[in-house]
């Protein structure tokens, strides 16, 4: 990968319990997260983490429940400790900050989004988006004009001096968004930011921080255990299983390439048609061909190249990126990425 990266994960161990340097010992010599709680009483939360997470991207870390996401995050800003490892932002370990640098990160550097808002119910909605700002002793007057501009963009114009009760979850999520934006800072920390919504609310939301993001390329750690939701915000995708990565890489490739069971049955119930894209079922060639049916975007979804092609199988098409040739698309092969066909197959298609 060529991007510049924002935040590196090295060797990041977690453990918790009375004796996690001892419980540490007995992980590096192979024990599993079910024996050191069995024989040891220490809880493995996380198990030799490596991730660059890129600039101006979004990272997405995805697991069941328990697997370790929420105490991944939080050593980003260092509300947890680490038990081994070290976080670089920006090239600096954080490890090594002390209490100034530190509150300087949290303030400046990084804003979180939270599932449950988090707004300060007896200030105005205008007030609880300054709150970054205000903390630094800021007068409302003077950041209310950078607070009234992220609270139009996230679609809540005229709302400023409403209270957080009398606005509905997404609003108030809006809110979240609007504050975290107003702290001006590059990293947002999202830990299962829209799983709190309703269904339509949710996609409104993520459809919301797609613009937002193809404007303010902010980098983004976004967690959640919806895979729908994963596959369409994420640049980076990072897969854990009871505190490991079991899987990292670009979405669609993670998809096409599944590198284990566990990951199999996480995407065996996608809509694969809906969250495929040309580009990564395509025969890669810039070479001219003759004889195609037309033109497709290297983005655009299966879905929409079979009801252009109306399931005609026969078909292909160029493939343009920018007003030019990447590759080819043969539907036949479109055909066949739409069932997560024997292991190895889908392999054998992307590469
Ligand atoms: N303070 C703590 N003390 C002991 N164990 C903890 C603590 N915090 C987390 N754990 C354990 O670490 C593991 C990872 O927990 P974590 O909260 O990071 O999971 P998660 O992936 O965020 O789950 P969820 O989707 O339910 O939010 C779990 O086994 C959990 O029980
Ligand atoms: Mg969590």
């Amino acid at each position: 990968m060529t991007d510049e990266i924002k935040i590196s994960i090295r060797n990041l161990y977690k453990i918790f319990g009375d004796a996690p340097e001892k419980a540490l010992a007995h992980v590096h010599a192979g024990m599993s997260k079910a024996d050191l709680l069995e024989q040891e009483n220490h809880v493995l939360g996380l198990n030799d983490i490596n991730v660059d997470m890129p600039a101006g991207k979004t990272t997405v870390i995805m697991g069941l429940s328990g697997s370790g996401k929420s105490t991944l995050i939080r050593h980003l800003n260092r509300l947890i400790e680490p038990t081994a490892g070290e976080v670089l932002v920006d090239g600096d370990n954080i490890l090594t900050y002390n209490a100034r640098q530190l509150r300087d990160l949290r303030q400046h550097r990084m804003s979180m989004v939270f599932q449950k808002f988090a707004l300060l119910p007896h200030r105005t909605v205008l007030e609880n988006t300054g709150l970054a700002p205000s903390i630094e002793g800021k007068k409302t007057r003077a950041y209310a004009d950078e607070a009234t501009k992220w609270l139009d963009r996230v679609g809540l114009q005229g709302l400023g001096d409403q209270y957080p009760h009398q606005l509905s979850g997404g609003m108030q999520q809006r809110v979240g968004i609007a504050r975290a934006l107003t702290s001006n800072s590059d990293i947002m920390l999202m830990d299962e930011a829209f799983s709190a919504l309703d269904p339509l609310i949710r996609t409104d939301m993520q459809d919301l921080l797609i613009d937002l993001q193809a404007e303010l390329h902010k980098t983004i750690v976004f967690i959640t255990h919806d895979l729908d939701e994963a596959l369409k915000l994420a640049d980076h995708l990072v897969i854990l299983k009871d505190g490991f990565v079991v899987q990292q890489g670009e979405p669609q490739h993670i998809l096409l390439n599944p590198a284990d069971p566990y990951i199999e049955d996480f995407v065996g119930d996608i809509n694969r048609a809906r969250v495929l894209r040309t580009r990564s079922v395509m025969e890669k060639t810039e070479a001219p061909v003759e004889g195609l049916d037309g033109e497709v975007d290297h983005d655009d979804t299966l879905e929409s190249v079979i009801s252009m092609a109306e399931g005609d199988t026969n078909r292909h098409y160029r493939v343009m990126r920018d007003g030019r040739q990447v590759g080819v698309l043969h539907m036949r092969d479109l055909v066949r990425a739409l069932v997560p066909s024997e292991r190895g197959t889908d392999r054998a298609l992307a590469s």
